[in-house]
């Protein structure tokens, strides 16, 4: 014990670890050294970002998707999903009740649907830039080319969320079908950062077949993707996937896990996210107080909302809404965090 403490202390230096270090700290996980790496991570978070919870409109813009990965409700194969596709329309809808909301931060997220090809994006980006050009548009579409990437930017959009998902090659395969790769995925990352987005990267806790060695791997590898944001969820199976009948990520790692990348990545933005607060209800306030401070509230149309089923009993009305803005600024404050209105930039630079 004395010396996995050692070695949070030597990460909250150093900000660095081994391999073998980072396996030593994960596989010493208990409530001490998760309670003790939760009080570092608020530590390190505090000069940069304080007591500020960023928050971000959750557009879902549609869950049609040509891929297969194996844990994701949406995969291609899932004939029970009941798939949609927002128009133009629908999501400047979703834009203006958001911005009335207070929110200065779209996140569009969707399944690779090549409906949205670079032409119907760039439009849909342009719009939403000369609507409201004091807010920050945050992409989640995927995979594409380095050209599409650079016309989306010049659209204007500032951000980019592509979780790298798993950083060991033997682990992806096994999560993913053969016509993906992680050294394409990898390829898009730092394509991504060149053409100058803000991006984000990240992982599963818990998901099938993965190991402590897996994590460390991820660890070194955002170490040197050094990447302005991290996603970090549990897994949680999905009824019509084949790992239907895996376990839960469980809470404990998860919170751990995000501790860790705060303390590594001090300036981070790290969101305390949905599958969080899916498996616990008071999961995003226990993000919060492991080092998180961004939250996602969603802002898709409701009919929709239940569609948008990447694992089972997925929250997404209640005080997940974007509508229940106030709900979660109390919820944030009973814990002494503050909501704040802007674009939330990272400040990991
Ligand atoms: N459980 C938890 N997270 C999941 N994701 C996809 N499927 C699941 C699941 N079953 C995550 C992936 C993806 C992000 C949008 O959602 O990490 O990148």
């Amino acid at each position: 014990m004395k010396e996995i403490l050692a070695l949070i202390d030597k990460l909250n230096k150093e900000r660095q670890l081994t391999k073998d270090e980072w396996i030593k700290v994960l596989d010493g996980q208990c409530q001490e050294t998760i309670d003790y790496a939760a009080k570092l991570a608020r530590e390190a978070r505090e000069p940069f970002y304080g007591k500020d919870v960023y928050v971000r409109g959750l557009i879902e813009f549609s869950n049609i998707c040509k891929n297969d990965c194996i844990y994701c409700g949406i995969r291609k194969s899932n004939k029970n999903a009941n798939r949609y596709r927002l128009t133009k329309e629908e999501i400047l809808s979703c834009c203006k009740e958001g911005y009335e909301l207070g929110f200065r931060t779209f996140v569009l997220q969707s399944g690779e649907d090549r409906h949205f090809s670079d032409e119907v994006l760039v439009d849909i980006i342009r719009s939403i830039k000369e609507l409201y050009p004091d807010c920050a548009i945050t992409l989640g579409v995927g995979e594409r080319s380095k050209e599409s990437y650079q016309y989306l930017f010049d659209a204007g959009a500032d951000r980019y969320l592509l979780r790298h998902e798993t950083a060991s090659q033997e682990l992806y395969s096994k999560l993913h079908p053969e016509e993906l790769s992680l050294d394409n995925r990898i390829q898009c990352l730092y394509n991504l950062k060149e053409i100058g987005y803000q991006i984000g990267a990240g992982f599963m806790v818990g998901a099938p077949f993965q190991t402590n060695e897996h994590l460390a791997e991820d660890y070194l590898f955002l170490k040197k993707l050094n990447p302005h944001m991290v996603g970090i969820g549990p897994f949680i199976p999905h009824h019509d996937t084949p790992f239907a009948d895996q376990p839960i990520g469980s809470l404990e790692q998860s919170l751990y896990c995000l501790s860790l990348v705060r303390i590594m990545l001090p300036a981070v933005l790290l969101p305390s996210t949905t599958a969080l607060g899916t498996i616990h209800p008071k999961g995003r306030e226990m993000g919060m107080e492991a080092g998180c401070n961004v939250v996602m509230p969603n802002l898709s149309p409701t009919e929709v909302r239940k569609d948008y089923l990447l694992y089972d009993n997925k929250i997404c009305l209640g005080d997940e809404a974007a509508q229940a803005r106030l709900t979660l600024e109390r919820r944030m404050e009973a814990i002494g965090y503050r909501v704040v209105s802007d674009r939330g930039d990272s400040k990991n630079i």
